[in-house]
């Protein structure tokens, strides 16, 4: 299967959608879909300092995405968007693991609060209406088998993981009370265009791909032969778009894992031979990171290939290759000297109209 069929796409024409996180890296690679598909589409986004918000993110949509900068906690704000929405996509969130545990109420209030928040919203102003989540696979920890399905032990290491299935569990709790028609993808690691490069704390693919670009031996932790499965941002729009479109979906919940699985050292080499620099380098884990390290994770995408017919298109090297393509284009909207921090700034958010004090 490559993209999904033309029925699928023509399901969102004219359709009125709502992208939460949508000025972010997966949210905008969503709404510019979606906008091709000629969906009515108004993003979400509070820019929250620390997450991947970047309005360059969405230029190509050319004005015909709406943009409401809100925090989804304020749902009320913005209730009229929620109204008559066909579908809702919801991927406003904090990715990272690190400033999870560096900030664990910032995460909760973003990932948790927010998300509850704003179901209450939806629930009032368009009950029953269809919300597609991004979940993740950091809910299952450290794998006890791979590939992992659906079935495997909830068992966070870390506090977004545990956030995050806070939020997942909300969605399929309003579900089976027929509140709202909730449906989770539990995404392995994304990468592609509108990566945040800038941010050091979302994951090893963007630092990847940063060092790649700036020409500086990529720094693999650990040994390198860690498995990982990416998916390519296409494919992983293709699945949110199968999900929103599916009439009478068997399940709620279904693992969205890449094409092939690679040790982080093949990963590192395909991207350093993509770009011609010199092999990775590898490096102890830092103490920050060995804690919640969860060792080789595989994605078990049966699931959703039988009951919603996905499967990702995008081979590594081919994902890998766009990537980078786009990030040499592009690369002023990414890598600005003002933007570079070796140190994400995580600020407070508000929690219940409180601030969240330090960490
Ligand atoms: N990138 C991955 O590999 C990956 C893997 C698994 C799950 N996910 C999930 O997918 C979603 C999108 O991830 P991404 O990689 O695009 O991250 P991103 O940081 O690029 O985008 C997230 C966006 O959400 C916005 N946001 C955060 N909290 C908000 C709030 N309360 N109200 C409004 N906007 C808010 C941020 O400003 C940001 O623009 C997240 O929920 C993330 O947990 C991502």
């Amino acid at each position: 299967m490559g993209l999904p069929a033309e029925s699928v796409i023509s399901a969102y024409r004219n359709s009125k959608v709502l992208v939460t996180g949508g000025l972010g890296f997966i949210g905008s690679n969503l709404a510019l879909r979606l906008a091709r598909a000629g969906a009515r589409v108004t993003v979400v986004d509070s820019a929250v300092p620390g997450c991947g918000a970047n309005e360059h993110n969405i230029a190509a949509a050319g004005g015909d995405v709406r943009i409401i900068i809100a925090d989804i906690a304020a749902a009320a704000s913005f209730a009229a968007e929620i109204r008559g929405c066909s579908v809702i996509f919801n991927l406003a969130g904090e990715v990272s693991h690190i400033h999870s545990m560096r900030r664990p109420c910032r995460d909760a209030a973003l990932n948790a609060t927010a998300q509850l928040r704003f179901l209450e919203e939806c629930v009032r102003q368009a009950p029953g209406v269809r919300v597609v989540y991004a979940s993740t696979r950091q809910i299952y920890g450290a794998p006890k088998y791979l590939p992992v399905d659906e079935r495997h032990p909830i068992q966070p290491v870390d506090f977004n993981g545990i956030h995050k299935y806070a939020a997942t569990a909300y969605h399929l709790l309003w579900s089976s009370m027929g509140r709202i028609d909730g449906r989770v993808l539990c995404l392995t690691n994304v990468y592609g265009p509108r990566m945040a490069l800038h941010l050091t704390c979302q994951g090893f693919l963007g630092n990847f791909v940063r060092r790649a670009l700036l020409r500086q031996p990529i720094e693999v932790f650990g040994d390198g032969r860690q498995l990982r499965d990416p998916v390519y941002v296409d494919d992983a729009v293709d699945a949110f778009l199968l999900a929103g479109a599916s009439q009478a979906a068997q399940s709620r919940l279904w693992n969205v894992g890449g094409g092939g699985t690679l040790r982080l050292a093949q990963i590192a080499s395909i991207i350093s031979a993509a770009v011609g620099i010199a092999d990775p380098v590898f490096r102890p884990f830092p103490e920050e990171q060995r804690g919640i390290d969860i060792g080789s994770y595989s994605s078990d995408s049966t699931l959703i290939r039988t009951e919603l017919g996905w499967q990702p298109a995008v081979a590594f090297e081919q994902g890998i290759r766009q990537t980078l393509e786009y990030f040499q284009r592009e690369r002023l909207h990414y890598l600005r000297d003002e933007d570079w921090k070796p140190e994400c700034a995580l600020q407070e958010v508000p929690v219940l109209g409180r601030s969240v004090p330090a960490a």
